[in-house]
């Protein structure tokens, strides 16, 4: 039996990767999987909460009882995202979104041709950093998966993102991360408290998050 501490609270979550393509075959993307998103999506679904995931291209299958939006690139995710988030107590954004898409989208197929190709990049908006700044009573919840200095790169992101917490991976850790079905994560709040949790599997880490935005959430009731 899980607490309904999340009942009467619309959350958004966003998983998975974007997808930017350069021409009708490939695109630019990230080794992002979707499974901690959607379990933050489930543990968010089964405490109660009304619940919206929209998700990046993954393999998984949308999770029963929630609202799911799938969209394909960065920009999509943007404009899906501010729809739902006029309505949303609690943004979190697991999404590996790309920042940067390919300057154009060519027609067709790029034929082989010399040996070096030049792809230009466009910075793609950062959808959590705009929606910090006018984010009101919600609570913001940001995901940063960081090599080396992890927790200094975490709590920048958190500052100048405007967010509530933020959940850093080190994706140097074995079971932590991209891919894997367990993350090990240290969660920093605002107000300089920091709590680190063991290597779980992506459900039950999304669980001890839950907690932790619970408390927060009912804190400000
Ligand atoms: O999907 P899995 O295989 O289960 O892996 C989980 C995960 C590693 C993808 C996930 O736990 C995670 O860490 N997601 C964030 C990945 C990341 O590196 O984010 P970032 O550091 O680029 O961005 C920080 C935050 O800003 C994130 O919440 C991101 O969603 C958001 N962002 C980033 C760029 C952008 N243009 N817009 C954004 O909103």
């Amino acid at each position: 039996f899980l607490p309904q501490d999340l009942k009467g609270l619309n959350f958004l979550v966003t998983a998975g990767p974007t997808w930017e393509p350069w021409d009708e075959v490939r695109v630019l993307t990230s080794r992002s999987s979707g499974k901690m998103g959607y379990a933050v999506a489930r543990a968010a679904r089964d405490r109660g909460a009304r619940v919206t995931l929209i998700s990046g291209p993954t393999g998984l299958l949308p999770p029963p009882g929630v609202e799911f939006v799938r969209v394909t690139t960065a920009l999509e995710m943007k404009e899906a995202v501010e729809q739902h988030f006029e309505q949303a107590d609690v943004l979190v954004m697991a999404a590996a979104v790309s920042d940067y898409r390919p300057r154009e989208r060519v027609a067709g197929k790029i034929k082989k041709g010399p040996e070096r190709l030049t792809l230009e990049l466009e910075r793609n908006p950062d959808i959590l950093e705009e929606l910090g700044k006018k984010k009101g009573k919600r609570l913001l919840v940001g995901f940063a998966a960081e090599a080396g200095d992890v927790v200094d790169k975490a709590r920048a992101k958190l500052e100048a993102k405007n967010l509530d917490l933020v959940v850093a991976n080190d994706i140097t850790q074995e079971g932590a991360g991209f891919g894997s079905d367990t993350n090990i994560v240290t969660v920093l709040f605002a107000d300089g408290r920091q709590v680190q949790l063991p290597r779980l599997d992506k459900l039950t880490c999304a669980h001890r998050l839950i907690d932790l935005v619970a408390k927060m959430v009912r804190k400000d009731d």
